[in-house]
């Protein structure tokens, strides 16, 4: 039987045809890989099977959502009873109050919680809700870190040494972001206390809000440091900004976020992936004065709230019955798993020819082809060849039935054993000695 990449294969069939119906085959840019994508067939705990019967161990979990892997049976049963009661209502329902309950229960921070769809939509609701509290058009954000899809908040997102300039300059992500956009984006560099404070102060008066990613994956995961923490409190408090913490995907870290582990104290919390239990899923938490802004029972709200599928009682099942299963003995095993991952495979580094390190913060790890220590976006940046180096490292690792990201990333899930860590880390040595030609 054919395999991906063969052409033969069942994964180069369906990409033939999504060829003529999706502009580059594909419906979402995140799962390609050259030569083409592999299909999916089915999902089994920690492994993926793909269209041509090829099982891989997958350490993207659709990047980051299914911290317990494919269909988790307790997850299956209470979506199967769900969908059978009903799958969306224009009613509200008892799933999104207990989903709300479980997840407010978890961070000091999270008094009340607003839901949506996806991490780019919070991420968006954030942004305008801090707009709407202060009456000031301008956010802050760090060089270089992912946020979702919203303008404002993709602004510098990759910034590169030919326009990136000395303080950070603000650059519109994609072709056609109209001007006022990156105007209203004051970029700093993450986890430089000095550099952001002053920048920050020089536009303290406009500013709505701070946005920051406690260990932002564009940048492995680096975690902010506590200076920078006590920084961004003490600035934002002091300007009368929003502090506006994205833990879309560092959510999983701790029981109560990254935010807990870290000791930060956040405004407004965005949240995503985990939370939905494999389902499209986003929701805004934080302190009820600044929640309060959706508050409709006086009238038109300062910052009206909708979506059709928000909070549909099939994610808000999955949902709850995910993070009901994700207690500390849980987290503390994967995070521990991912610990020894980062150590193993940077000391087997240190003992090969290989010019690259693995950076890591909680389950999620990623794998560089250079050796620069990493403090922000500009020390993570790869040169066209570094980022060719860990591109060939996915095919092959692909190849040797194995997941990553195409930048590197990874993502550990519940299901995964010691031995599927193991044979992780011999196949990543193996191929990192062969040497790696893109
Ligand atoms: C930190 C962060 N914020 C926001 C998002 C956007 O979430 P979504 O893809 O659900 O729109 C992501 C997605 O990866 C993310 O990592």
């Amino acid at each position: 039987m054919a395999r991906w990449p063969e052409p033969t294969s069942r994964s180069k069939q369906l990409y033939e045809r999504g060829l003529e119906v999706f502009p580059g085959g594909i419906t979402r840019t995140l799962p390609w890989q050259e030569p083409f994508p592999v299909y999916a067939a089915k999902g089994e705990g920690a492994y993926v099977v793909d269209v041509d019967g090829t099982r891989r161990l997958d350490l993207l979990n659709n990047f980051a959502t299914l911290v317990h892997g494919h269909a988790h049976p307790a997850v299956v049963e209470a979506v199967r009873r769900q969908v059978g009661d009903g799958t969306a209502f224009a009613l509200p329902t008892e799933r999104e109050v207990a989903l709300a309950e479980v997840i407010c229960a978890r961070a000091e921070s999270f008094e009340q919680i607003r839901f949506c769809n996806s991490g780019s939509e919070a991420v968006m609701s954030a942004i305008k809700a801090a707009r709407a509290l202060t009456g000031r058009p301008k956010i802050v954000k760090a060089e270089g870190v992912y946020h979702g899809s919203y303008d404002y908040a993709e602004v510098s997102l990759d910034s590169n040494p030919s326009n990136w300039g000395n303080d950070p300059i603000s650059i519109g992500y994609s072709k056609g972001v109209p001007k006022g956009v990156a105007d209203d984006v004051v970029v700093v560099p993450f986890n430089d206390v000095e550099a952001a404070e002053r920048i920050i102060r020089a536009n303290a008066p406009q500013i709505a809000a701070v946005l920051m990613d406690p260990a932002p994956s564009y940048l492995g995961f680096t975690p902010m440091s506590q200076a920078f923490i006590d920084m961004i409190e003490r600035v934002t408090r002091e300007i009368g900004a929003v502090f506006i913490l994205d833990e879309v995907i560092t959510f999983r870290a701790h029981r109560g976020g990254a935010q807990t582990l870290l000791g930060i104290d956040p405004d407004i919390t965005t949240l995503g992936k985990i939370i939905g239990g494999g389902f499209p899923v986003g929701a805004v938490a934080g302190r009820r004065a600044f929640m309060s802004v959706y508050d409709h029972r006086a009238g038109k709200p300062a910052l009206p709230w909708s979506g059709t599928f928000t909070a549909n009682p099939v994610t808000m099942t999955a949902g709850q019955v995910t993070l009901e299963l994700l207690d500390d003995a849980a987290i503390d095993r994967i995070n521990h798993l991912n610990e020894r991952l980062v150590r193993s495979l940077n000391s087997a580094f240190e003992r090969s020819s290989f010019p690259g390190q693995v950076t890591g913060f909680a389950s999620m790890f990623m794998i560089f082809g250079h050796k620069r220590p990493i403090v922000d976006y500009r020390s993570a940046y790869a040169s066209p060849a570094e980022a060719k180096c860990i591109k060939a490292l996915q095919r092959g690792l692909t190849e040797e039935g194995f997941h990553i990201a195409g930048t590197g990333k990874g993502f550990l899930s519940t299901p995964m054993t010691e031995a599927d860590i193991e044979s992780f880390m011999e196949a990543v040595i193996k191929l990192t000695k062969a040497g790696l030609t893109a």
